[in-house]
């Protein structure tokens, strides 16, 4: 029997006529829990960019709400006149995070449920789209379970992961895909009462997921974990106390690079170099056919701000700042990815297009 989530990061709550989209906001964890509650596109799109919801699945998912909450807002009485104002929420929601194709993978998943329901006329259109929305949610969840099943089995018993920024429940519609697998591996070694997994968790600056994010996942679950600073890492895998690394993905191109929190690629060459395997786990959402190499994805740059304060706090001396949000780890540094497809090895250009 499966437990019930812990962690629900986002949900529907009512029915699709008078419903709102429920988040749980991610700038006040790990210090409070507080659920906020929207109730139109232009409002989550706003607590995309502002990082209430982040993370690429769950940006998806709350996108495909957010086009949900347009149809149903939608005064209009002809589907020329809806498709034009749901083509204008997509485009608003669009140009919250530039870097997660999941959040562009999810508004054209939506755009084409909407020209199905629209063959049958106005009236089914915002409960169709209510409906997709929601599978999109439900198959997220489901995709991380079957990442976390086929994840584990490359993880030994007892094994020291690292891992980097949040790719847990909250980044995801639940359960997490890197952080999954590291779940599905804690979950094996309780069922089999075999030895316990560890995880290092990265602090992740500047936004720091790792340290409020991951640690607070870990903690809430009793998941064995141990924070480090970003730049710890390489020492604690020269003292061979790090057995593989396991990330998540925000957009993974066709010949297998790996866009990523920034500091991604920082761990990969690092784990290269001490022979650790690094591992990316990823949703098919994450799948980027259109994008050749990692040089073509667009890299978000986020507020100088981010950067030299804390909490509002100023650490920085007043000094230029440069804020990449992500950064692309080339598929040669990649062990696996791990997909709810499947686990694909390099060539990933022929391995990863097998998965179509
Ligand atoms: O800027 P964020 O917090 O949205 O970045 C999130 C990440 O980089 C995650 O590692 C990635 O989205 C994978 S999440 C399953």
């Amino acid at each position: 029997m499966q437990r019930a989530p812990l962690i629900e990061p986002i949900a529907w709550r009512g029915d699709w006529r008078t419903g709102v989209v429920e988040m749980l906001d991610q700038l006040l964890l790990p210090g409070e829990e507080v659920l906020r509650r929207y109730s139109s596109a232009r409002e989550v799109a706003e607590a995309i960019r502002s990082m209430v919801i982040r993370g690429a699945p769950a940006i998806g998912i709350a996108a495909a709400m957010g086009m949900a909450l347009a149809a149903r807002d939608s005064r209009a009485t002809d589907l020329e006149t809806l498709r034009q104002e749901l083509d204008a929420a997509g485009t608003l929601l669009g140009a919250t995070r530039p870097t997660a194709v999941n959040l562009f993978w999810a508004l054209e998943r939506m755009r084409r449920r909407f020209e199905e329901l629209a063959r049958n006329g106005l009236s089914g259109a915002a409960e169709g789209l209510h409906a997709e929305s929601l599978a999109i949610l439900a198959e997220d969840i489901a995709a991380n379970r079957r990442m976390g099943q086929l994840g584990a089995a490359l993880i030994p018993e007892g094994a020291r992961i690292l891992t980097h920024c949040n790719a847990g429940a909250l980044a995801t519609g639940g359960y997490g895909t890197a952080l999954g697998v590291i779940r599905a591996c804690h979950e094996r070694a309780l069922q089999s009462g075999g030895p316990a997994i560890h995880v290092w968790v990265d602090e992740t600056r500047p936004y720091l997921q790792g340290a409020r994010l991951t640690a607070w996942e870990c903690a809430k679950e009793g998941i064995p974990a141990t924070l480090i600073t970003d730049n710890m890492a390489g020492h604690f895998m020269q003292r061979g106390e790090i057995d593989a690394v396991l990330i998540g993905a925000d957009r993974i191109a066709a010949n297998g690079d790996v866009a990523n929190k920034i500091g991604s690629y920082s761990v990969a060459v690092l784990a290269a170099y001490h022979n650790i395997p690094f591992y990316v786990a990823a949703p098919y959402s994450t799948l980027d056919r259109e994008t050749a190499s990692g040089e073509q994805i667009v890299i978000e740059e986020r507020s100088a701000a981010e950067v030299t304060d804390i909490k509002g706090l100023r650490i920085a001396a007043d000094i230029a700042v440069r804020h990449p949000a992500f950064d692309v780890t080339p598929a040669k540094l990649i062990a696996a990815i791990i997909t709810d497809r499947g686990v694909v090895r390099a060539p990933y250009l022929e391995s990863l297009a097998g998965l179509f």
